[in-house]
């Protein structure tokens, strides 16, 4: 993470030229080949004679959640935006920052189209006038990417030119938190905004926006294309679905597995080609570092959104980094700290004073259970959006399942 300020790259985060980049691209699907597969049929088919609707019934009998993290049912947020009067704008949160997480980017340099499609779907529900498209400036290659590819989407008469706006972030975190990307699409510093009103009622330019994060959308075009059953019809541990599991730490394989639900940390792992040699799993973190740490001994939980909740944690954005026996569970947590101090984005005091007074309890020998408690209370009652909210997520976990390191 680059410390960029932000207030003046976003104002000019359009995305122009191609020259800025010299990334190496990697073989992806190209618009030709995925038309030749039958792509974009479906929102062709839609458009012309489409009931938004039995669209948006079909993502509920998916069971489709958004995969950004919160696993909110995305059907739901259509008929939230829909409901509201427009015009309305829709915003794809390609600034995927979670740190262990890059399933976004491995769709995008893989299949950009299917994302694409599944974007041009939920605009089409939505009655979407422009949508924008935010991507973090360190994915250079999936900017490259886009760029030629949405020219392609408009020299097939698919989009009007200009119709996606494609958008780049500065290298902020806090710029994925939903409210500030649309800050800084706006052209402003990226901070959250209070809720409600919700970005569904009031986002880009104070008009209702339905924000969908990459992977969602990829699986929206699946099941338009494929039927709800490719998701609903998968099941592990008496749960449904399908994530896209970001895997790295310890393993023999670190890489992106497209995995049931309800898998467990042991069938993850299994994906990864096992643990990397000479190593013992000793916790894994489920869903980024707002998820914490959780010990082996929990290696039969499924990882599905609610059982994770009910452990006082989350599944979040399925970003695993798993731990060994050479590994420390309280260096781990502090480093997820300093990681949120750094990111916060200053805005809230809890937030911002208590990431930093956290560090510094957290350096001690021996942690203050108390204080560490109290802090981490407030800190989850009183800070404004997610960041600040979760960042006691890994303190927590330690005092529960590592108290023996601290
Ligand atoms: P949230 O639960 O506040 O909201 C989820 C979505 O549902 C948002 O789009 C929100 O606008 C919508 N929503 C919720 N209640 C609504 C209502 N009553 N009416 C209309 N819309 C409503 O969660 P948040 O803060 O957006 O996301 C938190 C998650 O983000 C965490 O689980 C974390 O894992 C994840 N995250 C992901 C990152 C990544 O790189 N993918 C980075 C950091 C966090
Ligand atoms: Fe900014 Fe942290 Fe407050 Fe979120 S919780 S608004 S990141 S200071």
């Amino acid at each position: 993470h680059r410390h960029v300020p932000h207030a003046t790259e976003n104002a000019v985060n359009r995305v122009i030229g191609s020259g800025d980049y010299h990334p190496e691209m990697p073989d992806y699907e190209t618009f030709a080949t995925y038309r030749a597969g039958g792509g974009y049929e479906k929102l062709e088919a839609l458009r012309a004679t489409g009931d938004w609707q039995a669209v948006q019934d079909m993502l509920m009998d998916a069971g489709l959640r958004g995969m950004g993290g919160a696993g909110f049912p995305s059907g739901k947020k259509w008929g939230f935006v829909r409901d509201a009067e427009g015009p309305r704008y829709l915003a794809v949160n390609g600034d995927e920052g979670e740190p262990g997480t890059f399933k976004d980017r491995y769709h995008l340099e893989r299949t950009p189209h299917m994302m694409l499609e599944g974007m041009l779907i939920a605009a089409w529900a939505v009655e979407a006038e422009t949508c924008f498209v935010y991507i973090r400036d360190e994915y250079a290659a999936v900017l490259e990417i886009l760029r030629r590819e949405i020219a392609e989407l408009e020299r097939a008469g698919l989009v009007a030119p200009g119709y996606i706006d494609l958008r780049r972030g500065a290298g902020a975190y806090i710029c994925g938190e939903e409210s500030a990307m649309i800050e800084s699409i706006e052209g402003k510093r990226g901070i959250p905004r209070l809720r409600p009103p919700y970005v569904a009622q009031r986002g880009v330019f104070g008009r209702p926006t339905l924000v969908h994060n990459v992977e969602t959308l990829h699986f929206v075009a699946r099941i338009c294309r494929e039927g709800p059953e490719i998701t609903s019809e998968v099941s592990r541990n008496a749960r449904s679905g399908l994530r896209s599991y970001s895997v790295s730490g310890r393993v023999a394989k670190p890489g992106v597995y497209v995995l049931p639900s309800g898998s467990t940390i042991l069938d993850v792992i299994d994906a990864a080609g096992g643990m990397a040699e000479g190593h013992t799993l000793k916790a894994f973190q489920p869903g980024g570092p707002s998820s914490g740490l959780l010990p082996a001994n929990l290696d039969y939980v499924p990882l599905d959104f609610e059982t994770l909740t009910a452990q006082g944690t989350l599944i979040g954005s399925a970003a695993v980094v798993i731990l060994s026996d050479k590994d420390s569970a309280r260096d781990a947590a502090l480093n997820m700290l300093k990681f949120f101090e750094a990111e916060s984005c200053g805005q809230c005091t809890p937030c911002r004073v208590g990431c930093e007074k956290a560090v510094k309890l957290m350096q001690h020998d021996t942690w203050d259970r108390g204080l560490l408690e109290d802090l981490c209370l407030v800190m989850e009652d009183a800070s404004i959006c997610g960041l600040g909210q979760a960042a006691p997520n890994p303190i927590r976990l330690v005092l529960k399942h590592f108290a023996d390191e601290v």
